[in-house]
């Protein structure tokens, strides 16, 4: 199958005023499949936001290519491209209706008054609005308004939606939920959809693909778990979510073991060589030192953090080296500072990233 969306060798190269030269995209290749979620994750700066200005076309590239259903864009403006963009500042007409700013494509585009007000009245069912088709966008909550943005992209039916950020500027708890509902949208209305955000846990919540870029180029592309489970770099794991990496000499046969000579048992085939061992804190369980098992890597809390539902501790191992963070589920019975304690794992979640960097 073709994908809907490509991203050939794409290039584009910003002058600073200080004179130099920032390489916001320095070759970005990228497919996406139709009726796929795919989000850009990366820290500030990466080049998320041109790559999306140049699928929209308000970007030209350097170099390299956008594709969409096989079609190159080069010459294409953004106004006859077949995508539409939701943006962060919702950017939504004061002084007109709701329903009006939902329609407002189909009216420009000539589409009659009746059909304007039944598909509008449709995407509006669909962002959970109905009944709101009168109000001034200053009478609706920030959530309400970014459902009307979306509803407003979506009118003109494109094939992909860009959305830059557009869940940052609402809180916390009315994120979560307009994270399940984007995507429970996406799903409704086969779009594919390339959403940016700098938010790993956004990112985990609502993609089928994950694409994580650095400094203008893609670090690593791949689903949810993979990204969070099998990260190609020390990069990748440590901008998802908390992790423990440890640098080890792996001999190629199970064992890892740290400088401070620390013995890990790893499941994972790899080469033998040097390596750093990738272990997020949920994946490590504590017991007392009395009853360690085998294996297990012996040390004493430096630190314990209450969050309610879960307990943060900081580890000492016994052998030295950088704090093992640990959690743990609030089962009551805890473990105090200064306690000796032994860390064990299942050698099947420990992941090895090749190489010395
Ligand atoms: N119009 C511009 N002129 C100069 N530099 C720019 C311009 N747009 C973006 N940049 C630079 O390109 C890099 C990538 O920016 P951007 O794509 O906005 O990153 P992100 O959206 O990931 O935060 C940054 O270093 C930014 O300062
Ligand atoms: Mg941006």
């Amino acid at each position: 199958m073709q994908p809907i969306l490509e991203i050939r060798d794409a290039v584009r190269v910003f002058k600073t005023p200080e004179g130099g030269a920032v390489r916001a995209l320095d070759g970005v290749n990228l497919d996406v499949d139709a009726n796929e979620f795919v989000t850009l994750l990366g820290p500030s700066g990466c080049g998320k936001t041109t790559l999306l200005r140049a699928i929209a076309g308000f970007e030209d590239l350097d170099d390299g290519q956008v594709r969409v259903d096989g079609a190159d864009l080069r010459r294409v403006p953004a106004f006859r491209r077949p995508v539409n963009t939701v943006f962060q500042s919702y950017a939504l007409f004061s002084h007109m209706s709701v329903a009006r700013n939902v329609a407002y494509a189909l009216e420009v585009a000539g589409v009659g008054k009746d059909e304007r007000t039944r598909r509008a009245g449709e995407l509006l069912e669909l962002v959970g609005l109905e009944g709101m088709e009168t109000r001034k966008p200053s009478q609706l909550s920030g959530g309400q308004k970014q459902r009307v943005a979306l509803a407003r992209a979506l009118i003109s039916q494109p094939k992909i939606l860009l959305l830059d950020e557009p869940l940052s500027a609402l809180d916390r708890q009315l994120r979560q939920q307009m994270q399940v509902e984007l995507k429970n949208l996406q799903d409704e209305v086969g779009v594919s959809f390339v959403f940016v955000t700098h938010d790993q846990e956004e990112a985990l919540t609502m993609s089928d693909r994950i694409v994580v870029m650095c400094d203008g180029r893609i670090e690593q592309t791949g689903t949810p778990r993979e990204i969070y489970r099998k990260p190609k770099s020390r990069f990748v794991a440590n901008f998802i979510g908390e992790t423990n990496m440890i640098k080890v000499t792996f001999d190629g046969k199970g064992t890892a073991t740290s400088v401070e000579g620390i013995i890990l048992k790893v499941s994972e085939a790899a080469p033998a060589g040097r390596a750093t061992a990738v272990l997020r804190p949920s994946d490590l369980t504590l017991s007392d030192s009395k009853n360690a098992p085998a294996h297990a890597i012996l040390g004493k809390v430096r630190q314990e953090i209450y969050l309610g539902a879960e307990l943060h501790y900081l580890i000492e191992a016994d052998a030295g080296g950088e704090y093992w963070r640990v959690t743990a589920k609030d089962e009551g019975v805890g473990f105090h500072t200064g306690q000796s304690v032994a860390l064990s794992y299942d050698p099947d979640v420990i992941h090895l990233i090749e190489g010395d960097a």
